[in-house]
Order: structure tokens, then sequence, then C-alpha cells
């Protein structure tokens, strides 16, 4: 697996994420829905891209493909020229847990532990050495305004804190990759703009890349190109200057 070892080289004009021929179909026979079909893409390593489009276009799809957490119908995803879909399970998975920070639209935190707990907990999972720790999820902690409430659960935070925990837990090991799906859809303006400033930095200081979705026409307007979904194709592309 030496090509997911590399380190980015020419990181604004390499491309880290392909997909080619993307088809996803979910059931068989008359209850078969095609979420995507046709779906062909490459991101600019060190850039922020945005997916649009109407509930059920098929944005959490693509961006399931996208972190390999589901395999295609047909079709192929890259990563730095590694084929994701020819890899094992297991290879997945290690490789989500080290290179990329996953934030779900159901945010995904762990109702038994803290925020503080589910921002460390992450950090183990992706291998960072232990030390080190403490401060790496404080500080993601804070980047999102939330290292004062650290100590609660999900269940005594409101909608939007658990965003920012969830985004916390998806930047602490400075991932890659970060694949964000609806990452500001629970925040107020402000906050948005906070956690889109967050990503920026993020993007400008390890070249980190982002892939997220959005409805929102302020957030999309922050990127550096936005892709328009439209019953499962895409149906433009535009680069946001
Ligand atoms: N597991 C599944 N089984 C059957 N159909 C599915 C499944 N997951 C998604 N779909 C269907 O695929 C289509 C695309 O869904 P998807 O969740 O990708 O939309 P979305 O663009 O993320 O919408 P939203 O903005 O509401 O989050 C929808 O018609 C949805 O009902
Ligand atoms: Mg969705």
């Amino acid at each position: 697996m030496t090509s997911l070892q590399m380190e980015p080289s020419g990181i604004n004009e390499m491309v880290i994420l392909k997909a080619a021929g993307l088809k996803r179909v979910f059931g068989r026979g008359q209850a078969a829905v095609t979420a995507l079909t046709d779906v062909h893409l490459e991101i600019p390593a060190g850039s922020m891209v945005a997916l649009k489009g109407r509930s059920g276009s098929g944005k959490t799809t693509l961006l399931n493909m996208l972190s390999a957490l589901d395999e295609p119908t047909e079709g192929q995803v890259f990563f730095r020229g590694c084929e994701m879909t020819k890899m094992s399970g297991k290879d997945r998975s290690a490789w989500r847990r080290k290179d990329i920070g996953l934030v779900f639209q159901s945010f995904g935190l762990i109702p038994l532990m803290n925020a503080y707990e589910n921002v460390e907990f992450g950090l183990r999972i992706a291998g960072t050495p232990v030390k080190g720790n403490k401060e790496a999820a404080e500080h993601a902690l804070e980047q999102v305004g939330m290292k004062e409430r650290m100590r609660h659960r999900p269940g005594e935070l409101s909608g939007g804190e658990q965003q920012r925990v969830a985004i916390a837990r998806a930047i602490a090991h400075k991932p890659v990759l970060l694949i964000a799906d609806e990452p500001t859809a629970e925040l107020d303006t402000r906050m948005g703009l906070q956690v889109m400033r967050v990503f920026r930095e993020l993007v400008r200081r390890s070249g980190m890349t982002v892939v997220m979705t959005t409805h929102d026409p302020g957030i999309m307007e922050l990127v550096d190109h936005v892709i328009a979904l439209e019953d499962g194709k895409i149906v433009s592309r535009t680069t946001i200057e």
C-alpha cells in the first residue's frame, strides 16, 4: 500500500480523489432506486469542494462512495491514484481511520461519552500517539468554540453544539481529506462562518482537502468549487473566484 503512504507533492495540482463512472443502485427489481449515475469527478488536493442539490439528489450517497463507506454498483474511486474500490474492507477501514475525517449528517457521536471523550476516542481510533492526544482534542474543541462545554454528553448539548463536537472529532487527527455531510446545517451564520474559517486554515496550513455538502448559498461562496447534483447526476461544476 505504498501509494497510500505517499506525502502530497505539488499540493495544488495533484488530484487526491477521483471517481470514474460511479453508479449506485439500492434494492432490486421494481423497488430499485438509482441514487447515482455516471458520476465522474476529480478533486484537486488542497481544495475545498461543495456538493449541492435537492434532498434526495444523491449527495450523501456520493460522499459514502468517496469515503469508501459504501461500494458503488459500477465504477471506481481512486485516492491518490490507488483504487479504493479494489481494496479489502480491512485496508479501507485502516485508510479511513488514519487519513480521513468524517462528519456525518446525523453527527454519529457516542451518547455515553462527553464531548472531550468523543474527540479523544476519535484520535485513538486514528492511531495517533497517545501523548499529545489531550492537547489535540482540546485544541480541536477550542477551534469550534466547544472547549468550555467539553465535559457535557451529546444529550446535554444542542444540535449545533453536537455538530461542532462532530467537526472537532473529524479534524483533531489532522486528516488529509475531510468528508463532511452538511457540516454547517445546524449552525447559525456566525458559527457556520467560523467552521468554514477553521477548514480553510487547515487547508492552508496542512494542505487538507475538503469535500462537503451544503444547501447554504453563503457557504458555497467560501469554497473553491461547487458541484451540483440532480437526480444522481452531476449537472454543473462551478469554480468560485
Ligand atoms: N440505503 C438506501 N436504500 C434505498 N434507497 C436509498 C438508500 N440510501 C439512499 N437512498 C435513496 O437514494 C437517493 C439519494 O439519497 P441521498 O441520501 O444520497 O440524498 P441527499 O442528496 O443526501 O439528500 P438530503 O439532502 O436529504 O440529505 C434518495 O432517493 C434516497 O431515498
Ligand atoms: Mg444527505
